[in-house]
């Protein structure tokens, strides 16, 4: 038996319906902050992930899906939505005219190679969005609070923000030659990775799986001890809005985040300050780095997965259709030609109709009426369709009704 891949999963049933409802919450609160919806391609040039997401970052060391095309080419399943955005951003040259931001958001499935455990999958969906063109904290406020009442309209409604800041380019510089000065007399005590990453980017250091729990990261220093001027009044300020909007949030002094294009304001979405369910933040730097000009960027991802798993953990209810509008009872060939012409014309009047397609006897077709939760239920015969007439059955009420077989859709539309 050929089996699904580790860390992958098959979409069916209930949960693709508790999905559909999730998509349409979150198309509708995107509308309303006016994000329009992109798809980016599943696969894309390697170096696309490699410049942007960081040579250094574990996301691109040790988990993208990296290949080889027939053509020779090196590609690589996307790790995450925000470099292939920002990609589709300069390719279409969508800096040109920059008189408003550029607001898009996606819905799409990722691909990382780590060990699949709770909340973690090989294949995982990201709900994101991003923003170019405005560099100020109304941006980034606005960003934070879509995250926010994203999680709050589905039903989670113990949310904290983990909000730190990274600060401007010079900020980051201060903040790199401390991290390297602490680090150095203490590397023999680190992983292997760590004394890579102490010259490459020692910002990484701090998000260390294998060390996560070593006092030495714990006893590390912190970002906001090394913003100028600028950068620190830029984040009070950022907090004042938070707080005007009635956002709930906690300044959490260890947060980094795990890709390399971040400055200014970082964040994560907690829930029951406990579970990070996804995470953002601005940065200004990475549509050049990838051979744009510059413009400023800023935007979150949510693990879609498990949000949807705390969701049901939790027992929000998740409205989901699950029920049926007519089952059509049918024996003979007549009766099964009838049922396929009137299943076929209220289907297209928008109803949700099924048919005895097993060639059943007529007491296991009632047993599927109740299977279905069928809101109404014909049993087609011949005398009746001679007349052009069926009798039609509320399941609940186990009222009757004759109607016209051309009146049907009519008839059902002024009842239902
Ligand atoms: P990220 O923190 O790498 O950020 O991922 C965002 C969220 O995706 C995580 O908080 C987590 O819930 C979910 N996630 C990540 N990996 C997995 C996995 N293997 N299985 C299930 N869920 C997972 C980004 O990807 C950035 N692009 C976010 C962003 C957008 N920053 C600015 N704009």
């Amino acid at each position: 038996m050929i089996t699904k891949q580790k860390g992958t999963y098959d979409i069916y049933g209930d949960n693709a319906k508790k999905r559909e409802y999730v998509n349409s919450v979150l198309d509708a609160l995107c509308e309303k902050y006016n994000y329009g919806y992109i798809e980016t391609p599943v696969f894309e040039a390697s170096e696309l992930f490699h410049r942007s997401v960081g040579e250094t970052s574990d996301v691109v060391t040790k988990e993208t899906y990296d290949f080889k095309d027939r053509g020779d080419r090196d590609l690589t399943l996307r790790p995450e939505g925000t470099a292939s955005v920002v990609r589709w951003f300069i390719e279409n040259k969508l800096y040109g005219n920059m008189s408003d931001p550029v607001k898009v958001y996606y819905n799409m499935k990722m691909y990382r190679y780590e060990r699949p455990q709770k909340g973690r999958n090989r294949e995982f969906t990201q709900w994101g969005f991003e923003m170019f063109g405005s560099d100020n904290i109304y941006s980034d406020a606005e960003v934070i609070s879509l995250a926010y009442n994203a999680y709050r309209l589905l039903g989670l409604e113990d949310i904290t923000i983990h909000i730190n800041s990274l600060g401007d380019n010079e900020s980051r510089k201060n903040y790199r030659d401390a991290l390297i000065k602490y680090f150095r007399p203490h590397i023999d005590e680190l992983c292997d990775d760590c004394r890579e990453r102490l010259e490459k980017n020692p910002l990484r250091i701090l998000d260390c799986k294998v060390d996560a729990d070593s006092d030495i990261l714990k006893n590390a220093p912190r970002t906001l001890d090394y913003l100028n001027e600028e950068s620190k009044t830029r984040f009070d300020k950022l907090l004042d809005l938070l707080d005007l909007i009635e956002i709930n949030y906690q300044v959490d002094t260890s947060l980094v985040r795990g890709l390399d294009y971040y400055n200014h304001m970082v964040f994560e979405v907690y829930y029951k300050n406990s579970l990070a369910l996804g995470g953002g933040g601005r940065y200004n730097g990475l549509v050049e780095t990838l051979g744009g000009p510059s413009v400023p960027g800023v935007g979150f991802a949510m693990g879609y997965d498990r949000t949807l798993e705390v969701m049901e953990e939790e027992g929000i209810n998740i409205p989901i259709n699950d029920s049926i509008d007519v089952y059509l009872l049918a024996v003979s060939e007549n009766e099964k030609d009838s049922a396929t012409y009137i299943a076929q014309n209220l289907r297209l009047n928008g109803f949700i109709v099924e048919t005895n397609l097993l060639d059943k006897p007529l007491k296991s077709q009632f047993k599927s009426v109740d299977r279905y939760n069928s809101k109404y239920l014909i049993v087609l015969n011949d005398k009746d369709l001679e007349k052009n007439e069926v009798v039609l059955k509320d399941n609940k009420t186990k009222e009757e009704e004759r109607v016209e077989i051309n009146d049907l859709a009519d008839y059902l539309d002024t009842h239902m």
